[in-house]
């Protein structure tokens, strides 16, 4: 059966199609590994493989294919090797599209401490709504006062992770985030292998998350595709997916967004998309 086909098909399906085990002691059954409610799916395009010399057309040709919110991957040439662009470009983009942003601060501490304001400005809603900013705790000795800036200046503070980093870095500052990016890549580059050892890390941050009462989503960046790396990541508890080269690699966007929105909620439900297959596999569950 044409894919298109089997997409359409499981979409009419709609949730129906994977059948929801009863909760046991407040968590799924062990068909299900997800701990916890599921959190909605968000699928998040980053604009780093986008053609940089139309970014705002970009953006609304991202808006238009359904995303839920658009990173920005700010790069200084020092956090990171590469080098990408300010909150200029970013505020620049907003009059093309009302979809929200985010912008991840791969940069010095210097530079994330003397220009946060600026960022968080930049990043915020045609109506001044929150935008999503991520500060990495790699890059910055006061987390707990740069998070605490973002939301003071109208932000939604976000925490990223390197793939090395352990979670117990960012434990204390949970009470104080909208998002946790778990970073399965070595930041800096799009198009690199997805590290499959984060989903541990993912797990363990859930569990605090929902055993906590902390309302935050999971947020994953790197290598993620509409095959079973997403699914792998929806599992272990991640609810916001990036997604760079496995976006723009479709000609049509919109196919792109819906099969990697489709491939995370199958896997909230239990039906998780092995390696090496493709969607069309969901469809045989059935
Ligand atoms: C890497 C960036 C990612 C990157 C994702 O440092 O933070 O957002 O653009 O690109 P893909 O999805 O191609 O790995």
């Amino acid at each position: 059966m044409k894919f298109t086909a089997a997409l359409t098909s499981l979409m009419a399906l709609g949730t129906n199609a994977f059948s929801v085990q009863p909760l046991t002691n407040g968590r799924p059954n062990t068909s299900l590994n997800l701990y916890g409610e599921p959190r909605p799916v968000q699928i998040i395009p980053s604009v780093l493989p986008a053609d940089w010399a139309n970014m705002g057309g970009e953006c609304k040709r991202l808006e238009d294919a359904g995303v839920d919110r658009i990173q920005f991957d700010v790069m200084d040439g020092n956090f990171v090797p590469n080098l990408t662009f300010g909150p200029e470009l970013i505020a620049a983009c907003r009059k093309y599209t009302t979809v929200p942003f985010e912008t991840q601060l791969m940069v010095s501490q210097y530079n994330c401490e003397t220009m946060l304001d600026q960022y968080t400005e930049a990043t915020k809603g045609p109506d001044g709504e929150p935008g999503v900013v991520i500060v990495h705790v790699e890059g910055n000795t006061h987390l707990h006062r740069a998070l605490s800036q973002i939301r003071e200046a109208g932000g939604s503070p976000s925490v990223a992770v390197n793939p090395h980093t352990p979670a117990e870095m960012i434990e204390n500052v949970l009470d104080l985030v909208d998002h946790v990016l778990v970073m399965t890549v070595n930041p800096g580059f799009g198009g690199q292998a997805y590290i499959p050892t984060m989903v541990d890390k993912i797990r363990k941050i859930r569990k605090w998350g929902v055993d906590r009462g902390l309302d935050f989503d999971i947020e994953v960046d790197g290598g993620v595709k509409a095959d079973w790396t997403i699914a792998a990541c929806a599992d272990a508890g991640a609810n916001c997916f990036i997604a760079g080269s496995g976006m723009f690699a479709y000609d049509d966007l919109s196919v792109g967004c819906q099969e990697l929105r489709t491939i995370a909620e199958a896997a909230q439900k239990g039906q998780i998309l092995p390696k090496g297959e493709t969607i069309g596999w969901l469809e045989e569950q059935k």
